[in-house]
C-alpha cells in the first residue's frame, strides 16, 4: 500500500482557536492528522513579537504555518522564519473575507489577482524547502463560474508551482457579510472541487467546508486526495481519536477520553507550573465528553472562572467527580483555592507530555 497523502487529513486553520493548545490536544487525539496555525500576518511577524507567534510544541509535527499577506518580499521573510522555526509547510490564506483583512489587501479578495498570488507564492517558495500551499474558496461575490476557479489554481500552478490546494468549498462575499455568515451562508458546492481534482490530477486538492462525519471524510476522499475539517473538529474533539485508525490504517493514539483528558491535564499542569495562566488552553478540550451524560457539568467545572486559581489536577478531579455524581457545578461548591490552602494535591499521570520549544 502506498503511504497515505500527508494532506488527508488536517484541522483548519481557525483564528483564536487553533493556538498551540489547541493543536496540542488535537496532536493528543491523533498522531497523523495535520494540524495549521491560526493565520498570522506578515506584518505581526515582521514587526511584532515572533517567539509569541512561531512558538509550538514539538508534539505539534506536521504542524503548519498559516500567512496572511500579499507582499512578495514580506511573505519571503516569513516563509524563512516558517522554516527556521521547524515548520512542516507554509500556508497562503486567500480565502479569508474579513474587512479588516480585505483593507490589507490579502485574504480571499487576492483570488482576484493570481498574478499578485503567484509572485508572492514563487518568492515564497525561493525563500525556503518547505512546501508553500494556498487556501482558497471557489469564487468570489456571486460569481458561478468554474473557470474563476481552475484559472486560478491553473496559474499559481504555472507560474509559481503550486501543487497542493486547500479548497474551501463556497464562495467568499466580501461585500455584507460577517466572516462567521461567510462560512455559512454561501453554498458549498463540493462537485466544483472534485472537478478541480479531475483537471489537475497531477496536483493535490484538499476539500474543506461543512464536513461533519466520518462517513463524509470517506465520501469526499473518493473524490480528492484530503479532507480538511474545522469547527467540527474543534467542537468535537474526540472525532479525531478515530481517525488514525480510519482514515491512517494506524494504531489510535488514544483509547478513552479519559486517558485523553489525563495527557492533557498535566499539559495544563506544566503549562500552570510555567505561569501561564491554563484556562487559555483548558477552553479547547471543552467539547472532549460531548454526547456522554453528564457532559454538561463536567464543562461547567472547566469553565468556572472561581476555579481558574487552582492547579488543574484538582479542576480535573472535580469535573470528574461533577460528571459522574449528577449534582449541578455551582461556584459555591468550589471550595477554597489554593490561597487558601487548598487541599488540592497535583496528580502524575503516565503520558505527560513535556513542553519542549522550537527555537529556530
Ligand atoms: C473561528 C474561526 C476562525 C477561522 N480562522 C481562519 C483563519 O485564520 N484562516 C483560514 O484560512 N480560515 C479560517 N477559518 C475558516 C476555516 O479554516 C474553514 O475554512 C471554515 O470553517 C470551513 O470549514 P468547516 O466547515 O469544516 O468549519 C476560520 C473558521 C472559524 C470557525
Amino acid at each position: 500500500m502506498t503511504a497515505p497523502s500527508p494532506w488527508r487529513l488536517s484541522v483548519a486553520p481557525m483564528m483564536d482557536w487553533t493556538d498551540r493548545h489547541c493543536r496540542l490536544l488535537h496532536r493528543l487525539l491523533s498522531r497523523h492528522t495535520r494540524l495549521y496555525t491560526e493565520m498570522v500576518t506578515t506584518g505581526a511577524l515582521l514587526h511584532g513579537d515572533v517567539p509569541r507567534h512561531l512558538a509550538f510544541n514539538e508534539q505539534e509535527h506536521p504542524v503548519a504555518l498559516q500567512l496572511g499577506g500579499s507582499e512578495p518580499e514580506d511573505l519571503a521573510r516569513c516563509a524563512r522564519l516558517a522554516e527556521q522555526w521547524g515548520y512542516d509547510e507554509v500556508n497562503l490564506n486567500c480565502g479569508c473575507p474579513s474587512e479588516r483583512v480585505q483593507r490589507g489587501a490579502f485574504g480571499a479578495c487576492l483570488m482576484a489577482e493570481p498574478l499578485l498570488v503567484a509572485d508572492g507564492l514563487k518568492a515564497m517558495r525561493d525563500a525556503c524547502s518547505l512546501p508553500v500551499t494556498v487556501k482558497h474558496r471557489i469564487g468570489i461575490d456571486r460569481g458561478e463560474s468554474y473557470e474563476f476557479v481552475r484559472d486560478f489554481v491553473g496559474t499559481l500552478h504555472q507560474r509559481a508551482g503550486i501543487e497542493v490546494f486547500i479548497v474551501h468549498a463556497r464562495n467568499a462575499w466580501l461585500q455584507g457579510l460577517s466572516p462567521k455568515e461567510n462560512r455559512e451562508v454561501p453554498p458549498l458546492r463540493y462537485a466544483l472541487v472534485h472537478r478541480l481534482k479531475r483537471d489537475f490530477p497531477q496536483l493535490t486538492i484538499v476539500i474543506n467546508g461543512g464536513i461533519t462525519t466520518d462517513e463524509q471524510v470517506a465520501e469526499q476522499l473518493q473524490h480528492v486526495d484530503g479532507v480538511m475539517v474545522g469547527r467540527h473538529a474543534y467542537h468535537e474533539p474526540w472525532a479525531l481519536a478515530g481517525w488514525d485508525a480510519r482514515f491512517f490504517a494506524a494504531p489510535a493514539s488514544v483509547a478513552t477520553r479519559e486517558e485523553a483528558e489525563d495527557a492533557f491535564v498535566a499539559y495544563l499542569s506544566t503549562l500552570a507550573s510555567s505561569g501561564t495562566p491554563w484556562p487559555l488552553a483548558a477552553r479547547h478540550m471543552l467539547g472532549l465528553h460531548n454526547g456522554l451524560p453528564g457532559a454538561r457539568r463536567w464543562r461547567q467545572v472547566w469553565s468556572d472562572h472561581h476555579l481558574k486559581t487552582l492547579p488543574p489536577a484538582e479542576v480535573a478531579r472535580r469535573a470528574r467527580a461533577a460528571m459522574r455524581g449528577g449534582a449541578a457545578h455551582t461556584p459555591a461548591a468550589a471550595g477554597p483555592g489554593p490561597c487558601t490552602g487548598s487541599s488540592a494535591s497535583p496528580r502524575t499521570t503516565p503520558s505527560l507530555p513535556t513542553l519542549q520549544e522550537n527555537p529556530p
